[in-house]
């Protein structure tokens, strides 16, 4: 992401902006192998090379993870009995990473990681309606009419009404479910509405994201163009 160069230095040395800019100032910031003496500078932070007094700064403020989420493992950052999504991520305990939303312990799939908290309320947000979709196996077999229910949206145990859904019915067993919305067990409760109990639930997509070809408990970061995407999708 964009940073101004001013900020970069304060945070990556842990000095005052004032500090940061006097840095500047006398020429002891290069940026490119060049000096910069301009603070307003914004700086791409995970592609410029930063120097101070010839030592290349390794500073990364944000980190922007895609996992493909194993069962077994709790959304959560930490606990004292079960793994934690965040467990898979070792010597990345400064960072204060978190998962972007939940998963069920047993549900696997693309699962967002990072320690942004603005991007991932918003992604969260119902209102700006992100997609996450969802490949599911139920217990019998699929009626034709869930299709329009899904659509039109129904009331869960009088608590919410869900908002339309795409449900695309792949053969008797499974399908796939598009929501922009993520309460507590919501495609678990949705199926459950219609009396069908969901055997298995992965999560392909999670906006313009599928870890679906990293191997279950895998991760990568993101590229500057997915994680640009992301932004613009949330008006960041
Ligand atoms: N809906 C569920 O029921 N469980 C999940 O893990 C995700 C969505």
């Amino acid at each position: 992401m964009p940073i101004r160069i001013d900020k970069y230095i304060a945070d990556a040395l842990n000095v005052s902006r004032k500090q940061a800019r006097i840095l500047i100032a006398k020429g002891r910031v290069f940026v490119n192998e060049k000096p910069l003496f301009d603070s307003g500078t914004n700086i791409e932070d995970s592609v410029d090379s930063i120097m101070v007094d010839g030592q290349k700064i390794n500073y990364q403020k944000y980190y922007y993870f895609l996992l493909n989420k194993p069962a077994g493992y709790i959304s959560a950052k930490t606990d004292d009995k079960t793994p934690t999504v965040i467990d898979l991520f070792i010597g990345y305990e400064r960072a204060e990473l978190f998962p972007v939303g939940r998963l069920d312990k047993d549900t696997t799939g693309t699962m967002i990681i990072t320690n942004n908290g603005l991007l991932t309320h918003r992604l969260i947000n119902p209102k700006f309606n992100v997609e996450k979709e969802y490949a599911v196996t139920v217990n019998f077999p699929l009626k034709e009419s869930l299709i329009h229910d899904f659509l039109t949206g129904f009331s869960i145990n009088d608590e919410f009404m869900t908002k339309p859904a795409i449900l695309t019915i792949i053969d008797d067993f499974h399908a796939r479910v598009i929501v922009t919305e993520g309460k507590y067990h919501q495609i678990k409760r949705m199926f459950k509405h219609f009396g069908y109990e969901v055997m298995q639930l992965d999560r392909v997509r999670f906006a313009t994201l599928s870890a679906s070809d990293l191997a279950l408990g895998s991760y990568r970061n993101l590229t500057i163009e997915e994680i640009n995407k992301l932004f613009r999708i949330v008006n960041l």
